[in-house]
């Protein structure tokens, strides 16, 4: 008989925050993924729920992993799904840090642990060039997502004037999340 869950924490025990809370998240998106994975909106607002639970106290995140880098955002690997089905990672802001314009193919849902978090969509207009939509602020405890059905051309970052931390559930492996990046023409800058 199959087993329900397959916990395989990629990150020894111990060495990346509470493992208990990763676990419960990692169960509770694996029954999402399971029940309402043929529709990705109702997923996406499913898994916002139990995310949502999981960055209302950030004290499971180790204090190691919420410091940002100098350089760009930080971005690291909390949990994959053994089946590759899903995956998740805490990204850490410095002030100004943003992703670059870019698309998942894949569902994605981000859940703010500390700080704030700016996403903005690009639309493409009919010379293919990108218009960016409304700044979307999401504060701590709040979740955001997109998903390929309803357009997933986006950039992130912080906002304001202190670190933001945000942890991130993607509908695929963590490695192959990031796939196209754009420019503001709509051409493609790296895949
Ligand atoms: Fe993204």
């Amino acid at each position: 008989m199959m087993q329900p869950y397959q916990i395989a924490p990629v990150v020894p025990a111990g060495r990346r925050g509470d493992r208990s809370t990763i676990t419960a998240l990692a169960r509770g998106i694996t029954d999402c993924v399971t029940d309402h994975g043929s529709n990705e909106a109702i997923l996406c607002a499913r898994v916002a729920r139990i995310l949502a639970e999981a960055v209302d106290d950030s004290g499971w995140l180790p204090r190691d992993l919420m410091r940002p880098a100098a350089a760009s955002y930080r971005r690291e690997l909390l949990y994959e799904a053994p089946d590759g089905s899903f995956s998740v990672g805490c990204f850490v802001w410095g002030i100004g840090q943003q992703t670059p314009i870019h698309d998942h193919r894949c569902w994605g849902v981000i859940g703010v642990a500390v700080g704030a978090i700016q996403s903005v969509s690009y639309f493409p207009t009919a010379s293919g060039a990108l218009v960016p939509g409304a700044v979307d602020v999401t504060s701590a405890g709040g979740c955001a997502w997109v998903h390929p059905e309803g357009g997933d051309i986006h950039r992130v970052g912080g906002s304001g004037d202190e670190t933001a931390v945000s942890i991130h559930v993607y509908g695929a492996r963590f490695a192959r999340v990031c796939r196209n990046r754009y420019r503001l023409d709509g051409t493609v800058e790296s895949r």
